[in-house]
């Protein structure tokens, strides 16, 4: 519904945050989104754990075209962080993302404490064997528990019709899908693309971590990646493209490659090859700093 321009309302300029609401209980989330329900809107939701940027708001314009109400969430999850991982020191900045959600066009946005996310005894997690455990779920043990316990909560907390994630972390965009499904959740997930820097590197809140050394390097890690999929792509084995960009990478500079792997775009199982789609995706530490990306086979 677009709302006809009023000459006596001042020009957007002069709000920072004009149609922005915040929330921070499950009550007043259900209440806002009930609303927006009897107003006859579709409602669509992207799950963040904040210190937003531009990979965050091509999200919220993506769900801005399949939905008519745009709830944001804003959690850094403590039950996808490993015990020797950074969720103390998470980027955040609040203001920063309630400015930048309202430039981009979003309704709602939901900031819930871990409490309320947690309730005092929770113990239910979600898991996802098989896809959640390989990759990123063998090198971030528990990881993929976090993230579909959590976005489970959330999608039953806001029973969006549509919610919308980055294919910058596509397994977990895999393993959302699975879990909807098997768990029949009735929602839509649409993926977007990733959206990156100039120079390639794709658009991250950990890539605040890098020095300016190690941010000189990491475009490297997609334009590797991008060469893996040619090579597949013209022929070679994926083993061995696997292994030229491992090493590739150790020569750019990298500290250490956790994985270079071509898969099946839509299992992660092995790349059988064309018809299949193909995906090549790889996590590599700069210095302190993990960083993941992925590239589909051309
Ligand atoms: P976060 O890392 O904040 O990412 C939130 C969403 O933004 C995810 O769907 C992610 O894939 C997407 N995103 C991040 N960088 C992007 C980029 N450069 N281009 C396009 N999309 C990008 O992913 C999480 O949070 C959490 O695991 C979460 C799903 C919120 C569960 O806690």
């Amino acid at each position: 519904m677009t709302v006809p321009e009023d000459p006596s309302e001042p020009p957007v300029a002069q709000h920072p945050q004009p149609g922005l609401d915040i929330v921070r209980t499950v009550s007043d989330l259900r209440r806002k989104i009930a609303r927006f329900r009897r107003e006859g809107h579709r409602i669509g939701l992207v799950p963040t754990m904040g210190a937003l940027h531009t990979g965050h708001i091509a999200l919220v314009r993506h769900a801005l075209v399949v939905a008519d109400r745009v709830c944001v969430s804003v959690f850094v999850n403590p039950t996808q962080f490993g015990p020797h991982e950074d969720f103390a020191v998470y980027p955040r900045d609040e203001a920063g993302d309630a400015t930048k959600l309202a430039a981009g066009g979003a309704h709602l946005l939901f900031a819930p404490a871990p409490e309320d996310m947690y309730p005092p005894g929770d113990t239910c997690r979600v898991t996802v064997p098989g896809l959640g455990d390989i990759l990123e779920g063998a090198f971030r043990p528990g990881f993929f528990t976090g993230v579909a316990t959590v976005v489970a909560k959330l999608l039953i907390q806001a029973l969006p019709d549509v919610a919308v994630f980055g294919e910058k972390d596509y397994q977990q965009l895999l393993v959302v899908r699975r879990m909807v499904r098997d768990l029949h959740i009735p929602v839509r997930i649409e993926a977007a693309p990733t959206v990156r820097e100039a120079d390639g590197l794709a658009l991250s809140s950990r890539n605040a971590y890098l020095s300016a050394e190690e941010r000189a390097i990491a475009p490297d890690l997609h334009w590797t990646l991008t060469a893996v999929a040619d090579r597949v792509s013209h022929g070679h084995g994926p083993a061995d493209a696997e292994q030229w960009g491992g090493d590739t990478l150790v020569k750019a500079g990298f500290t250490t490659v956790d994985y270079v792997a071509v898969r099946d775009g839509e299992s992660l199982e092995p790349w059988a090859g064309p018809p299949r789609p193909g995906r090549v995706l790889a996590a590599a530490r700069l210095g302190r700093t993990r960083l993941i990306d992925n590239v589909p086979v051309p």
